[in-house]
């Protein structure tokens, strides 16, 4: 098959991305409103690009109407937001909250999930995930203004929290314990358990 980009619906184009880009790491993304309520949602556009300083991009694209998401619209106002980990027993309220909530209606209060305050930053963390990366947005990089166009959050990292139950032995984060899914085509997704080790030339 040949997928020619220009003559192809961008649907499909989208499709065949996450169908092919795979597997992708779930950045959980707490962010606030001008008035302090708060949103919670996944996004598997999401990486680290950088540790000095700490950098991570991740993309609430636009909705098929054109219009900003709301983790978005809210991090041109309070330009803070938290990386919660998504991890396997997770998995399920991490779906929940990705549910298209009115503007200012919590998704944390719709998953049932506690939240905590943050150190250095105003949106607040999912209590029961065991990472938490607190930023702040140095970027934001539209790309396009039509259905689905990208919308690049560029944030630094200023503080990590790491609950010590998914610590090994010499300090350093299991992934045995960690559990992070990722997300696939469709409606697929895939564990972090099925490991092997390779040692770099
Ligand atoms: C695992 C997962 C990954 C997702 N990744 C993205 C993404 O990368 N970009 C995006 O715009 N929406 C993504 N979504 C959909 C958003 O989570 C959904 O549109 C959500 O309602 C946005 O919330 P907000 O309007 O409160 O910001 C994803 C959903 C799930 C379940």
């Amino acid at each position: 098959m040949i997928i020619d980009v220009p003559s192809t619906d961008i649907v499909k184009i989208y499709r065949t991305l996450i169908e092919v880009i795979t597997p992708r790491p779930i950045a959980w993304v707490t962010t606030i409103d001008a008035e302090g309520r708060i949103n919670l949602a996944p996004f598997s556009f999401f990486n680290a690009f950088g540790a000095n300083p700490p950098v991570v991009v991740f993309s609430p694209g636009l909705r098929r109407d054109g219009t900003k998401k709301d983790t978005l619209r809210n991090l041109e106002i309070v330009p803070e937001f938290v990386l919660n980990a998504a991890v396997e027993d997770l998995a399920e309220p991490m779906n929940a909250t990705s549910k298209e909530l009115p503007p200012g209606q919590s998704e944390a209060e719709y998953a049932g999930l506690a939240l905590q305050p943050s150190t250095k930053v105003r949106p607040p963390r999912v209590a029961v995930s065991p990472v938490h990366m607190e930023c702040r947005v140095r970027q934001i990089v539209p790309i396009g203004d039509g259905p689905i166009a990208a919308n690049l959050v560029i944030g630094e990292v200023l503080l990590i929290h790491i609950d010590d139950s998914v610590l090994d032995p010499s300090g350093h984060v299991d992934p045995r314990k960690l559990r992070t899914i990722a997300r696939l085509g469709g409606d697929y997704y895939c564990r972090s358990t099925d490991l092997f080790e390779m040692k770099r030339p």
